[in-house]
């Protein structure tokens, strides 16, 4: 065997020496925020973002939409349980949000999407959550497994459905361009702190009125 091949296989057993790569930094688009003194903490700050935390909850109120419209059509008793979950996720989460995301982006928002301004994007949102209220109450008013009741149901996931599409579109789009990761991590975590003491019984249902709501909360 001649010296170059030698010298060939002796690079295929060669220590590689791959890049090491390291986590960049976070990137944060505004520095005029200051981060929560939790967020300050170094390695909390991946994945726990408020915007990916309510993607993450609308993906799963879409899911039990559809496991109620495959649950055995003769079992009302296991109909209404499953939809008194849902009810549950779905109040706590317009709750949580209208307590700890809406008043942020009421703040910090610029309008984003199809939206003219904050103030439309944030109004649209708190109407919305009264109709799903609504169509909650109407829900509830039925009996489980009858026409009447499935018609409601048909009516909230309808409800539900456009008020997620334009909640992500904008309001969703709006907070990442304009704030931080570190306050959307801040808010995530009050977001969820607030939804883990509520997840066993739920919320009593509040409706707020939507331009009282923006003007209690715009900056001073
Ligand atoms: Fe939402
Ligand atoms: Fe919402």
């Amino acid at each position: 065997m001649s010296a170059t091949v030698l010298v060939q296989l002796g690079d295929l057993f060669a220590p590689i020496r791959a890049p090491i790569l390291r986590p960049k930094a976070p990137s944060v688009l505004n520095t005029r925020l200051a981060p929560s003194p939790s967020a300050r903490r170094p390695g909390i700050l991946a994945g726990m973002d408020i915007t990916e935390v309510i993607l993450h909850q609308h993906a799963e109120q879409r899911r039990m939409f559809t496991m109620l419209e495959e649950w055995p059509r003769d079992d009302e008793d296991g109909l209404d349980a499953l939809w008194k979950r849902l009810e549950i996720l779905l109040e706590v989460h317009a709750e949580a949000e209208e307590r700890f995301f809406y008043p942020e982006l009421v703040k910090l928002g610029e309008g984003a999407g199809d939206a003219d301004s904050v103030e439309e994007e944030v109004e649209d949102a708190i109407k919305d959550h009264n109709e799903i209220r609504e169509a909650i109450r109407s829900v509830r008013r039925c009996k489980a497994g009858s026409e009447k009741w499935w018609e409601a149901v048909v009516e909230a996931n309808v409800a539900n459905s456009d008020h997620m599409a334009e909640e992500e579109r904008q309001d969703l789009t709006d907070f990442r361009q304009q704030t931080t990761l570190a306050l959307r991590h801040g808010i995530a975590v009050q977001f969820l702190r607030f939804e883990a003491e509520h997840w066993a019984t739920g919320v009593d249902p509040v409706d707020k009125e939507p331009e009282e709501f923006v003007g209690d909360n715009e900056p001073s």
